[in-house]
C-alpha cells in the first residue's frame, strides 16, 4: 500500500517537473538592473514577513508602517531607469503590488481588522505569484572576470 502511494507520488512529481526548460518570458537585463530588481524583491519578501509578524502581535500600526514601506513610495525610489527596459505588463504588475500595499496600510490604520488585512495580503501575493510564473531574468553581462575594465557609472 505504501509502495503504491510512493509510486503515485513519483508520477505526480515527474509530471510537475517534467518541463526542465524555463519557458517564462525573459527580461534581458544587465547585472546592475538585475541586482536592483532582486534587492527590491527581497525587501518585498521581508516586508511581507514583517506584516505577518505584526498581525500576530495585533499591532496594526506596525502593519501600516511595514506595508507603507512597500507602497508606491518604494516604487518611486529608482525604478525610473528601469521603466524603459521593462515590459509594460511587468511594470503594471509591479505597480499594482505597490498600490495594494498602500491600501493595506491605509486600511490597517482605519479598520484595524486583521482578517481583512490577511485577505488583502493573500490577494496581493497572488500578483507576486502571477509575475513569477510569467517572467525570468537573464543577464546580458559577461562574467565579471571576463569583462573589460571600463568606468561608466549609471
Ligand atoms: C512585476 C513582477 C513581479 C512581482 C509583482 C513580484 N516579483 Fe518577485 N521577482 C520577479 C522576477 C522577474 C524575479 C526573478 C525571477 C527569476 O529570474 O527566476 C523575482 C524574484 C523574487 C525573489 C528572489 C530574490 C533573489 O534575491 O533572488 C523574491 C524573494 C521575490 N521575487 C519576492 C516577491 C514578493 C514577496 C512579491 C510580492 C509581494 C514579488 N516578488 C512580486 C518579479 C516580480
Amino acid at each position: 500500500m505504501k509502495k503504491l502511494a510512493f509510486a503515485a507520488l513519483a508520477i505526480v512529481a515527474t509530471a510537475t517537473f517534467a518541463q526542465d526548460i524555463d519557458e517564462r518570458k525573459i527580461l534581458s537585463l544587465n547585472e546592475m538592473q538585475r541586482h536592483h530588481i532582486l534587492t527590491e524583491m527581497r525587501a518585498l519578501l521581508l516586508g511581507t514577513q514583517q506584516i505577518l509578524q505584526a498581525i500576530t502581535e495585533d499591532d496594526m500600526l506596525a502593519v501600516a508602517r511595514h506595508a507603507r514601506m512597500l507602497g508606491t513610495e518604494m516604487a518611486h525610489s529608482g525604478e525610473n531607469h528601469l521603466r524603459s527596459v521593462l515590459p509594460k505588463d511587468f511594470m503594471q504588475l509591479g505597480i499594482s503590488v505597490h498600490k495594494s500595499f498602500d491600501q493595506i496600510a491605509a486600511d490597517a490604520e482605519t479598520l484595524k481588522d486583521t482578517k481583512h488585512t490577511l485577505a488583502q495580503l493573500s490577494m496581493t501575493l497572488q500578483t507576486c505569484v502571477a509575475c513569477h510564473a510569467a517572467y525570468q531574468i537573464r543577464t546580458t553581462d559577461l562574467p565579471a572576470e571576463a569583462q573589460p575594465v571600463h568606468h561608466d557609472h549609471h
